[in-house]
């Protein structure tokens, strides 16, 4: 790195732990990879007809900052049918590019400097990063395999101090596949609501679940007024190259996060808001052959592990699968690098995803069942010389 013109801020931001694996995982063949984390669907076919016609309409323009209309509409109709919570679609959504971008406008249009922002790990790897380039402080407090790897409201209020400004929670989470039950979610809105936090939400999963319910933050009462909800179409639509998410909030605080959208992005791809509208209207039964298959592909790997003696919670959102790599004797960064070297499967060291991921490994099952068969196989293998 270019110490002299880049800024201190940039030099001490460390490099994803995720993109370094992939890095190695790029150069060697025969490698089968349950370290990705997006589905393995190409976008359904109906949304890319979309996208397409869009192109060839010649909606080659920018949309208005915000987005276009009829997508915030149909956002606005999705959250009230789904989960009853109602947004303006004029003043409270917004679409993004990707939940990546939604994120970063929430940290910086939130952080003053110092600001403290309760982060539960693990988590997905941008929330520490986010927070320090807006200036603030991530306090990562650790979820506990033993509490459904659910955050644990005692642990938020000890962390809170007058420097507090949110808490940024993510069910269904990446990296545990944990959904988060509604009663602790109502403990967390009592702390939101007696400390005066702000709560960034990141539902991104929010229809990949199996056998329970996602409740939305902003559902809760009382809730609405104090979450920045951030959604989008990257993991339920199979849809991460198109870079298309939202955020909804409260009027006055979605003008934050909008201006800086203004000069930093402008609009979101306009192809990408066609598809997310027809994704929407017409994207139903895709999810649900998409989710039906995730969750077959989750019957097979939770207790596979399981049997190869790395205990797994049962997790019961999004595509990954979260094993105690503890009988393996290795930490997560050893037991991922011999099992890529040894054996040609790729994981993901649980600390990549914060200190309290040491001793697990991230499996994804957005991979075929077959391959996801035959890396149980060498698994295996790989357990029995070192289990
Ligand atoms: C929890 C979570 N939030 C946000 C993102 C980024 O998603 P997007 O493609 O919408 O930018 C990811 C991607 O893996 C994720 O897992």
């Amino acid at each position: 790195m270019n110490r002299r013109y880049l800024s201190q801020r940039v030099i001490d931001l460390k490099p994803s732990g995720i993109r370094k694996f992939f890095d190695i995982v790029a150069t060697m063949d025969d490698v089968i990879s349950l370290g990705i984390g997006e589905p393995d669907f190409v976008t359904p076919d109906v949304i890319l007809q979309a996208g397409m016609r869009s192109l060839q309409k010649g909606e080659t323009h920018y949309t208005s900052n915000a987005g276009r209309m009829d997508l915030r509409q149909a956002l606005a109709v999705y959250l009230q049918d789904r989960y009853g919570v109602s947004y303006d679609p004029a003043s409270e959504i917004m679409i993004t590019v990707g939940v990546s971008e939604a994120l970063y406008l929430a940290m910086t249009a939130l952080i003053n400097p110092g600001d403290e922002i309760i982060i539960p790990t693990p988590c997905f790897v941008s929330y520490e990063a986010e927070t320090l380039l807006a200036g603030g402080t991530p306090v990562a407090i650790p979820t506990y395999v033993e509490d459904n790897f659910q955050v644990r409201p005692d642990l938020v209020e000890q962390a809170v101090n007058t420097r507090t400004k949110a808490i940024l929670i993510a069910y269904p989470n990446n990296p545990t596949g944990a959904v988060a039950s509604r009663e602790v979610l109502e403990e967390l809105a009592k702390i939101a609501q007696k400390h005066d936090l702000i709560v960034v939400s990141d539902e991104l999963y929010d229809q990949l679940v199996y056998g329970v319910s996602h409740v939305c933050f902003a559902s809760l009462a009382g809730m609405r007024e104090r979450t920045i909800l951030l959604g989008g179409f990257s993991k339920n639509y199979a849809m991460t190259g198109w870079r298309i998410g939202y955020a909804a909030a409260p009027a006055d605080i979605l003008k934050g996060l909008l201006r800086i959208h203004q000069y930093t992005i402008m609009s979101s791809p306009t192809m990408a808001q066609a598809a997310a509208l027809e994704a929407l209207e017409k994207g139903n039964q895709d999810v649900e052959a998409m989710r039906g298959e995730y969750d077959r592909r989750r019957k097979l790997i939770v207790p596979g592990l399981n049997q190869l003696g790395l205990p797994t919670f049962e997790p019961h959102g999004a595509f990954y699968a979260f094993p105690s790599i503890a009988n393996s004797g290795m930490d997560g960064e050893t037991f991922a690098s011999k099992l890529l070297e040894e054996e040609r499967v790729a994981v993901v060291p649980g600390s990549a995803f914060g200190n309290s991921g040491e001793g697990y490994v991230r499996c994804s099952y957005a991979t075929s069942y077959e391959k996801i068969e035959e890396a149980l196989l060498r698994m295996d293998r790989f357990m029995r010389r070192h289990g």
